[in-house]
């Protein structure tokens, strides 16, 4: 991470009763800042707020807000819990899967998009949902998904 992320960190650390509780507000920011978090930077951080490299790393593996892998711009998270499978989020995944000619866990040439399926996204009465980035869509369907990809693609031309 550059200095300007680490004095960010330091000075989110101070705020906090204990170094513990900033640790997923200081993961946040990294995520925010780089689009995902590398292993150096959770090692660091590991170092900078003197906790153990393994709680630092299982957090950051643990919510799926958080990416340890280079995303898109555009990072598609497909929900393919139980609710969100039952109403046909494998048919969603696999319909943004073959529209932007990516698998899971990869990124499109151009850098724009990345797909991911994750778990619950706490939007089971709302089904099929997915996340794109930080924003949230609830009763997701192809004709809605393929307006959410266009209007990215219109907006990054
Ligand atoms: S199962 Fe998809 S949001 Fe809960």
């Amino acid at each position: 991470m550059d200095n300007k992320a680490k004095r960010h960190i330091i000075k989110l650390v101070s705020r906090f009763p204990s170094k513990e509780s900033a640790l997923l507000p200081a993961l946040a920011l990294l995520q925010k800042k780089y689009g995902y978090i590398a292993e150096d930077d959770l090692v660091e951080l590991s170092e900078i707020m003197n906790l153990p490299e393994a709680r630092v790393f299982s957090t950051a593996s643990f919510y799926s807000m958080l990416s340890l892998k280079k995303t898109g711009r555009y990072h598609i998270q497909v929900c393919m819990n139980v609710v969100c499978s039952l109403l046909n989020g494998a048919s969603l995944l696999s319909y943004i899967s073959e529209k932007l000619g990516i698998r899971e866990g990869e990124v499109t040439p151009d850098g724009l998009f990345s797909l991911a399926s994750v778990e619950c996204l706490g939007s089971c009465g709302y089904a099929p949902a997915i996340q794109i980035n930080m924003e949230h869509y609830e009763n997701i369907s192809i004709e809605k998904v393929d307006g959410l990809i266009e209007a990215i693609k219109k907006k990054e031309r």
